[in-house]
C-alpha cells in the first residue's frame, strides 16, 4: 500500500526539509529509538552526534526506510513518508552514504556510480558530469574496480553514488571514519561545498568534534536512543560534550 500523502493534519515545520515525530524502533525485543523527534532544517547541515551504540545509524536507516519502525511520523518535503520503501525514498530525494561506505569492490567506479541512476526522478540514465568535476579522482579511476581504491577515494565514490540519485537531502553516516587525516579535510570541504554552494540539505553523523564544528550549522545529540540536545553548532557547549560525547 502506498501511504504517501500530501501533508495534511500532521504539521511540518516550514523551515524543515525533514521532520520526525515520536519515532520508536525495535530490534526484536530491544527498544532502540525512543519517542524521537528531529527537525532537519532546509538548506542547512545538521550533525547527529553521540557515543558508540546510541542509535545514530539506526536513526539514519529508519529515515532511509531500510529498517521497519514501530511508530512515528516522518515528513519529507511536505510528504508523509508512511511505510514508503527505501527505493521510493531515494526517488523522492533522500540520498544515503552508509557507514563503512559499502562500495561494490568487484564493480568498476563507473558501475558503482550507475547504481544510483534508477533513483533519479528525471529518468536521466547518464552519470552527471558534475560528479566527475567534483571528484576528479573518480574520473581518472573510472574503469578501475571499487576495491582498488583507497579509503578516501571509496568515500568519494560513496558520496558520488548518492549524488547520482539527485537528492534534496544528503545523509552521510560517519564519512571520515577510518580515513587518513589529510583526506578528512578534503571530505569536509566537499560536504561544505555541496551544502553552501549547491544548496543541498545535509544530515551527517560525525564523532570528530573539530570536523563537526567546521562543517555543521546545527547539532543533535542522541543518548541511548533519545534525542537529548539540539541547537546551533555554536550552542554545543563543553558541558554537553563532557556529558554526552567524550568517552
Ligand atoms: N541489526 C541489529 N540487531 C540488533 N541490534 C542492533 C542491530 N544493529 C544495531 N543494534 C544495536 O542497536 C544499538 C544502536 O546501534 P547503532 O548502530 O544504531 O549505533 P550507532 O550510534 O550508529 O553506533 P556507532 O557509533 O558505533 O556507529 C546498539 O546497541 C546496537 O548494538
Ligand atoms: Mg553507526
Amino acid at each position: 500500500m502506498n501511504q504517501l500523502a500530501i501533508n495534511s493534519d500532521q504539521e511540518q515545520d516550514p523551515g524543515s526539509l525533514l521532520s520526525i515525530r515520536g519515532l520508536n524502533q525495535f530490534y526484536g525485543e530491544s527498544h532502540t529509538l525512543w519517542d524521537l523527534d528531529l527537525e532537519v532544517p532546509s538548506g542547512a547541515c545538521t550533525c547527529l552526534m553521540g557515543r558508540n551504540g546510541v542509535g545514530k545509524t539506526t536513526l539514519l536507516k529508519s529515515i532511509m526506510g531500510l529498517l521497519p519502525t514501530r511508530s512515528g511520523d516522518l515528513q519529507f518535503d511536505g510528504l508523509d513518508l508512511g511505510q514508503a520503501s527505501a527505493e521510493k525514498r531515494a526517488i523522492l530525494g533522500i540520498g544515503y552514504v552508509p557507514q563503512g561506505r559499502q562500495i561494490f569492490s568487484l564493480l568498476t567506479v563507473e558501475e558503482n556510480l550507475q547504481i544510483g541512476l534508477p533513483a533519479r526522478s528525471d529518468r536521466q540514465r547518464k552519470i552527471p558530469d558534475f560528479i566527475f568535476e567534483l571528484f576528479p579522482v573518480l574520473s581518472e579511476m573510472r574503469h578501475r574496480r571499487g576495491g582498488d581504491l583507497s579509503g578516501g577515494q571509496q568515500q568519494q565514490l560513496a558520496i558520488g553514488r548518492a549524488l547520482v540519485t539527485d537528492p534534496k537531502l544528503l545523509i552521510l553516516d560517519e564519512p571520515t571514519e577510518g580515513i587518513q587525516p589529510n583526506v578528512v579535510a578534503e571530505i569536509g570541504d566537499i560536504i561544505r561545498k555541496l551544502n553552501r554552494e549547491i544548496g543541498l540539505t545535509v544530515l551527517l553523523v560525525e564523532q570528530k568534534l573539530p570536523f563537526a564544528r567546521k562543517v555543521a550549522d546545527h547539532f543533535c545529540i542522541l543518548d541511548r536512543g533519545r534525542n537529548v540536545a539540539t541547537g546551533t553548532i555554536a550552542q554545543l557547549s563543553d558541558d554537553l560534550v563532557r556529558e554526552y560525547l567524550t568517552v
